[in-house]
């Protein structure tokens, strides 16, 4: 794609200026198409300056989602081969779990804000445009276990925001991550059902990264929710990010094939809880318990000790720091 090809070239110029007939000789297309690409570029928010008998220059790479440049960082097999980019839609989720039948493998959907962001539990997740990294990723097998997606998503973003952002998050049971208390990025895991057999077909891992700085942050979640950017107090780019997510999903997945991957995986998730030597309260539906976090059983549920020293299995819920 042109397109692409104009990118690549102002970028591996990036700090000089090339003129438009130089682009147009080394892609060999007419300087009107490479005008009407650099517009085009301009237009998807590349910030690309231009000057009389100088030629185009590219100011610095977009940091947030854009398809040339996730494309670029993209260092996986399957997961976000197909790459669809949204302006604004209700639900990254949604749209995958509507579409599944007919998207392939490993999509990946990526909205600039969404307007109906679900959370955990039916909660709303707030997705206003330029804070935030809103993306869902399709994987058409029934073959994994939906816990284990779930540990293993946790897992992956751990990793990718410490290699992407140098931060060092903490996983909050069962998949939020956590800075020093407060909420980075949630996770809903969704499936979809097979009509004739009532098995899981399609798996949807939605993840919701906060990015960047809120220009109006509603109060009630200024005490809960940190950003990236607040974190390092540097722009962080939401392709590296994407791409680095993605890359760690794949790798986990493939680990969990092999022997001990479970077993790997399930001790790095522990070394990064958040919840153990502290009094939380456990909420499952209708039902709390006070206590105390024992233990992550082999399938990720919670151990916990209430305070008559009785022990409960905790498959889901929500942990609440006293
Ligand atoms: C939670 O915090 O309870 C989970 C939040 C998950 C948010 C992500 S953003 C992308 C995807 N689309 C949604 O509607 N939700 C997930």
């Amino acid at each position: 794609m042109l397109k692409n090809e104009v990118y690549k070239l102002l970028i591996k110029n990036k700090g000089s200026y090339l003129s438009g007939q130089q682009i147009a000789d080394k892609l060999n297309v007419s300087r009107t198409a490479v005008w009407k690409v650099i517009n085009s570029l301009k237009e998807d928010g590349f910030d690309i300056r231009s000057k009389t008998n100088m030629g185009y220059y590219i100011f610095e790479e977009s940091n947030l989602i854009n398809k040339i440049i996730l494309e670029k960082e993209m260092l996986t097999d399957c997961l976000g081969k197909n790459i669809i980019i949204l302006d604004s839609i209700d639900s990254t989720n949604n749209y995958l779990k509507e579409k599944a039948d007919v998207l392939p493998d490993g999509t990946l959907v990526i909205a600039k804000k969404q307007t109906g962001g679900k959370g955990r539990f039916g909660r709303k997740f707030e997705s206003p445009e330029g804070t935030g990294l809103y993306m869902s990723v399709l994987i058409k097998s029934g073959k994994y276990n939906l816990n284990f997606i779930t540990i293993l998503s946790a897992v992956a973003v751990h990793r990718a925001i410490f290699e992407v952002c140098k931060i060092k998050t903490q996983i909050k049971w069962v998949n939020d991550i956590h800075y020093n208390g407060k909420k980075l990025c949630g996770i809903l895991t969704e499936a979809t059902i097979e009509g004739e057999t009532g098995n899981i077909n399609n798996i949807i891992l939605g993840i919701g990264i906060n990015t960047g700085k809120w220009n109006e942050l509603p109060e009630y979640l200024e005490k809960i929710i940190t950003t990236l950017e607040d974190i390092s107090c540097k722009k962080i780019s939401q392709n590296k990010l994407c791409a680095e997510v993605l890359k760690n999903i794949e790798m986990l997945l493939n680990d969990i094939s092999c022997e001990n991957g479970i077993h790997n995986l399930l001790n790095e998730y522990k070394e990064n809880l958040n919840v153990f030597n502290k009094n939380i309260t456990v909420v499952f539906g209708k039902n709390r318990v006070n206590g105390y976090i024992k233990d992550i059983t082999e399938t990720g549920a919670l151990m916990v000790i209430d305070n008559e020293n009785k022990e409960h299995i905790i498959n889901s819920g929500e942990i609440i720091f006293e």
